[in-house]
């Protein structure tokens, strides 16, 4: 089996890349990635010298580049991780998510249909579903929930989802789709919440919480996700849409004090912040279909998986040290400087 996997040298795509060759070491893996800012080769060190792993630095929306590796490689299997992943980022600048999430998408699977793939499995995000009210605990996101976007983010996403739903239609491609809730773990680029926030509590940093912190988010341990998407490319129906999540819902503000307590740091480092533009109340998973269906459920609880992430965090400094003293400042100065 010949998997591509596209933006691996991401969060998710490379515990992706590491979780697929433990437990299929057989398979080839082929990771595309364009190398933005928020993809870094020293991630993938660890697999760079195991012969069933190859790197190809690649824009997904070069279709010759895309074109002449398909020819190259014939995959059986594709899996898409490549996207512009930040919300924040999206709000300043929709363009380049329109670009590699909507086109780049298109790109891959015109590739997939001109060459033949057994699987093109994209992976998308629950926050295509849009957002669910706090007063409402009782309601969740199914497959069935509608698309209904508030970020250039999601509304890129969803556009994706749509087209990969159009090529199943229309010519027949084999898809799947996973809509994922938050993930969190090692590797993680520090502008997202969880590391942002064990990164400056490392750094004694003020911990810059939107509005007043209510907003609820599902986390799920990144390895998780990951178990679901091996399961999905094997077994999942063609065509179909399978939502992931972990019934693990908190307010961002007890995560933050949570990371605190577990850092030993005093909570006076919380700075609330102006609030996001169309920020997302609540995001919630309804896993049903994909735990009766394929027999999926998440192993990692949040009180684990947590501490886990902390500890890479504390063993890993030269990953993330490397990261928020690059250009990153640049960006934390247009972000947070004056919010
Ligand atoms: P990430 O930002 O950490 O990584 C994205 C990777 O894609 C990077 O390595 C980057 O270099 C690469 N990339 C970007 N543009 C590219 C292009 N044009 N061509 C090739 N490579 C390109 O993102 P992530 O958090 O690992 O997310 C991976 C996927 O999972 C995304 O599609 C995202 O929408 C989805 N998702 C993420 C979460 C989450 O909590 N992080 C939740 C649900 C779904
Ligand atoms: P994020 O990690 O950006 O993921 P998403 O917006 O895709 O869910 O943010 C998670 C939550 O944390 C979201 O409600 C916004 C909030 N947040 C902060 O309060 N402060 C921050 O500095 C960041 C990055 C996020």
């Amino acid at each position: 089996m010949n998997i591509f996997v596209t933006g691996g040298a991401g969060f998710i795509g490379s515990n992706f890349i590491f979780y697929m060759l433990k437990q299929h070491p057989d398979y080839r893996i082929v990771c595309l990635d364009k190398l933005t800012y928020a993809g870094n080769l020293s991630t993938l060190k660890p697999v760079m010298d195991n012969k069933n792993f190859r790197f190809v630095k690649l824009d997904i929306c070069d279709r010759e580049g895309v074109f002449a590796l398909f020819e190259e490689e014939h995959p059986d299997i594709v899996v898409n991780f490549a996207a512009e992943s930040h919300v924040d980022r999206s709000i300043e600048d929709p363009g380049v998510f329109l670009q590699t999430n909507i086109f780049g998408t298109a790109t891959l699977m015109d590739a997939c249909r001109k060459y033949g793939i057994k699987r093109y499995h994209q992976v998308s995000t629950d926050e295509v579903y849009g957002d669910l009210p706090l007063d409402k605990p009782e309601l969740f996101f199914t497959e069935e929930t509608p698309l209904h976007t508030s970020s250039p983010y999601s509304a890129s996403k969803a556009a994706a989802d749509l087209l990969v739903m159009a090529y199943y239609r229309t010519y027949g491609l084999p898809v799947t789709i996973s809509r994922c809730s938050n993930n969190y773990g090692p590797y993680h680029f520090p502008e997202k919440l969880i590391p942002l926030m064990i990164a400056n509590c490392l750094n004694d940093k003020a911990l810059p919480v939107y509005g007043e912190g209510i907003n609820v988010r599902d986390w799920l341990y990144v390895e998780d996700h990951c178990s679901a998407i091996d399961l999905i490319i094997h077994k999942g129906k063609v065509g179909e849409v399978y939502n992931v999540g972990g019934h693990n819902e908190m307010r961002n503000i007890d995560i933050v004090k949570l990371i605190c307590k577990e850092l030993d740091k005093p909570e006076s480092l919380i700075t609330h912040v102006t609030d996001r533009k169309g920020h997302d109340m609540r995001y919630a998973i309804d896993p049903t279909k994909i735990h009766d269906e394929l027999g999926w459920l998440p192993k990692t609880k949040f009180a684990d998986g947590i501490k886990k992430t902390i500890q890479w965090y504390l063993d890993n400094r030269d990953w993330w040290e490397e990261i928020v003293s690059g250009d990153y400042r640049n960006y934390y100065e247009k972000m947070y400087g004056k919010r």
